[in-house]
């Protein structure tokens, strides 16, 4: 077991030495790392036993970090209104950002955020550096939105700053910025339709395999052991995950909201399958989930969770 950092000091020296710390953000739990470090966010690939190399997003503390690792128009400085928050942004990566290849994939773009945690925005600054952080799971398994989620899916072989539970529950909504356009490449925790609402601008939908170079867009990448049915009502012998009122079941069942709030399933979303996920049955019912506003996101999650695996 590794010990656990008992403050934001301590988790910023152990990145600040090139280790790897989990630590909360309002959507999921990252798993952090110096991204001027090449070595140490290899090793965020080698923990989370990540395929092949992905961008990952980097993780600034404020607007003035951000802008020294891309080039921000008029248009991005307006959608980093919404930060501190759950919208990561695709922008032209700035030459000589001091970001290794290795978080960048390689790409002459960024996908930058400012997360919405006060323990997240004291570590990013103490730190004084950007941090890439993936969700802090292993690569193909549940995003973790506790500590206690982090230490399970690591075998206690990961530090994690604990922040208690995370708000949001899924992750950042990412939005590439071209030129006068803005394209969702995954749907997120912010809905398009709020962000079209409170900017008025208009998000559109990236063409099917435009986004395919976005590693949250593989197939089958937030895969519980059992298997998903969706929009279904739940069979003997199997879990149940409901949203608004639950039919009677005498099975193992959890509601997302029994109201009917979205917000509320987004943030339950990942425990609960965790929860259903660890009580062993092969097949978990999921009740419809309506597509609009956060609903994208949960039935983007969803769908990734039940697709068929290789
Ligand atoms: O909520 C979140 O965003 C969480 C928390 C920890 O902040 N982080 C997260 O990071 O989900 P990660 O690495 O699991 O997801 C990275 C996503 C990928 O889908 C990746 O392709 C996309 O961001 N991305 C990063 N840079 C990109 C780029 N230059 N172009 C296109 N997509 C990019
Ligand atoms: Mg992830």
């Amino acid at each position: 077991m590794t010990a656990d950092p008992k403050s934001v000091e301590d988790a910023a020296v152990l990145l600040r030495a090139g280790q790897l710390c989990a630590f909360p953000t309002e959507t999921v739990y990252g798993l952090g790392a110096d991204a001027t470090n090449a070595d140490a966010v290899l090793s965020i690939y080698e923990t989370k036993g990540r395929p092949r190399f992905n961008p990952l997003i980097i993780h600034c503390a404020d607007l003035a970090m951000a802008e020294t690792l891309a080039e921000f128009s008029p248009l991005a400085r307006l959608l980093a209104t919404l930060w501190p928050g759950p919208l990561t942004l695709v922008l032209p990566a700035r030459p000589g950002n001091g970001l290794v290849d290795v978080a960048t994939a390689g790409l002459d773009s960024v996908g930058i955020r400012i997360p919405d945690h006060p323990l997240a925005l004291a570590l990013l600054a103490k730190v004084g550096r950007p941090l890439a952080a993936p969700s802090a799971n292993p690569s193909g398994k549940l995003s973790p939105t506790t500590a206690e989620q982090v230490r399970l899916g690591f075998a206690g072989a990961v530090p994690v700053l604990d922040g208690g539970p995370c708000q949001a529950g899924v992750e950042s909504t990412i939005i590439r910025v071209e030129g006068d356009r803005l394209v969702q490449l995954r749907a997120g925790a912010l809905a398009r339709s709020e962000i079209e609402r409170r900017l008025g601008v208009t998000v559109e939908l990236a063409e099917q395999g435009e986004a395919i170079t976005a590693p949250g867009m593989l197939a089958s990448h937030y895969a519980p052991r059992a298997l998903l049915r969706l929009n279904a009502e739940p069979r003997a012998g199997e879990a149940f995950l409901a949203f608004g009122p639950a039919p009677a079941f005498a099975g193992p069942m959890h509601n997302l909201s029994p109201s009917g709030d979205l917000h509320e399933a987004a943030r339950n979303l990942f425990s609960m399958l965790h929860a259903l996920d660890a009580l062993g049955k092969a097949m978990i019912a999921v009740a419809p989930i309506p597509d609009t506003g956060l609903g994208e996101a949960i039935n983007d999650r969803l769908q990734r969770a039940a697709a068929p695996r290789g």
